[in-house]
């Protein structure tokens, strides 16, 4: 199943809205603002004629505040390199991609209200143009050679479709110490294809010497079962187990159920970026953080509320998708986050995040 129609995080503003719940990934975009400045001063410091128009896609962008975080850092590196500098300040154009089932609507009322509040801000800042680019990553988005700058942060474990062969994964949603190792191909062989086609893609439309922050959700070392990239989809399914042995959820609705994502090894980004050979890799590591890290104010104890939304906020739109149950669902959170509070106070509870920057090779 192609998953280009149902994936979509939650949209609007509410409560358990992306927007509202999604200071984990902000964390992600803040980490890699050095990176994104560096991308930005060698667009610069490598040219003779620096581009006068400079195209950038924020692929996977959602809505909410980070959408326009990560335009704002680009725009401000930019205006920090020109001001006052022999460069001309440029026009910038920023093309917003996701899935058709983003809400779009959200996204673009935020964006009005930000160019307004940039323009009274900073009058003088690089004149800058947003344009909405719905589509998969997994698929062209661009014409050849016209992008300089690519980000693309918390999206790319997103698979594109539901690998194929995981009737074995029954009783989990994703790779647990229990998942055969015929699940584990399934996975890996779907985000190998996968990830070489978002590369093939880029190659094309990147120009030479442009470059890609690619930031997602990852694992530190070789082993696939390691608990940090998959923990907390456990406890889901944990949950949902106990829905169905007390007969709410129906046998062959929980064991069709998988995640469509993957949690790859910075290994693994390596040796297919090698392998596509397009891009030099100029940096990639991998970073741990902790679950507390989804409230404003980590020393505050919240029992797990603001982590299950933030979670709540990303696979909602999948689980009622699956199951088809809305009263349901609201049981499946409470209970999720019962358990979340409890996994915290017992243990270490951290998510792996990897970074990598790759630079288009001269063509
Ligand atoms: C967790 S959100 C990240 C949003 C934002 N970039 C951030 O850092 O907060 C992941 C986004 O990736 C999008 N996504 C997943 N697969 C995609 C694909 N194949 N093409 C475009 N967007 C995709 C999802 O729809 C979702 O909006």
């Amino acid at each position: 199943m192609s998953l280009g129609k149902v994936l979509h995080m939650n949209g609007g503003v509410g409560e358990t809205s992306y927007a509202n719940n999604s200071l984990f990934q902000q964390k992600g975009i803040l980490r890699t603002k050095p990176l994104k400045e560096k991308v930005i001063t060698d667009l610069y410091g490598n040219n003779q004629s620096p581009p006068t128009i400079i195209s950038i896609a924020d692929l996977g962008c959602s809505c909410g505040p980070n959408t326009l975080l990560m335009s704002l850092e680009i725009i401000e590196a930019i205006d920090g390199i020109c001001r006052g500098s022999k460069y001309k300040s440029p026009e910038i154009q920023i093309f917003l991609n996701d899935l058709p089932g983003n809400d779009y609507n959200t996204l673009f009322q935020t964006l009005s209200k930000f160019q307004e509040n940039l323009r009274i801000k900073e009058p003088s800042f690089p004149v800058c143009f947003f344009n909405g680019a719905p589509g998969s990553f997994y698929e062209r988005l661009f014409a050849t050679e016209s992008i300089h700058f690519v980000n693309c942060s918390s999206s790319l474990h997103w698979l594109s479709r539901l690998p194929e062969g995981l009737e074995d994964n029954r009783g989990n949603i994703y790779i647990t110490n229990t998942s055969h190792t015929n699940v584990l191909s399934s996975y890996y062989n779907q985000f190998q294809r996968d990830f070489s086609t978002f590369l093939q893609h880029r190659s094309v439309e990147i120009v030479s010497g442009g470059s890609m922050v690619l930031s997602l959700m990852g694992r530190k070392n070789e082993d696939p079962y390691c608990k940090e990239s998959g923990l907390h989809f456990k406890l889901l399914a944990d949950v949902i187990n106990d829905l169905l042995s007390e007969g709410h959820i129906e046998e062959d609705k929980l064991y069709s159920f998988n995640i469509p994502l993957y949690t790859p090894s910075p290994s693994d980004i390596e040796k297919l970026v090698e392998e596509d050979g397009c891009f030099t890799i100029e940096y990639v590591d991998s970073f741990e953080d902790d679950w507390n890290e989804s409230r404003k104010d980590s020393s505050v104890n919240d029992d797990g509320f603001n982590f299950m939304n933030t979670v709540r906020s990303v696979v909602e739109p999948l689980l009622l998708e699956h199951f088809n149950e809305g009263v349901i669902i609201e049981e499946i959170f409470k209970r999720y986050q019962k358990r979340i509070a409890d996994c915290m106070a017992k243990e270490k509870t951290t998510l792996i995040s990897l970074v990598a920057c790759l630079k288009r090779k001269t063509k």
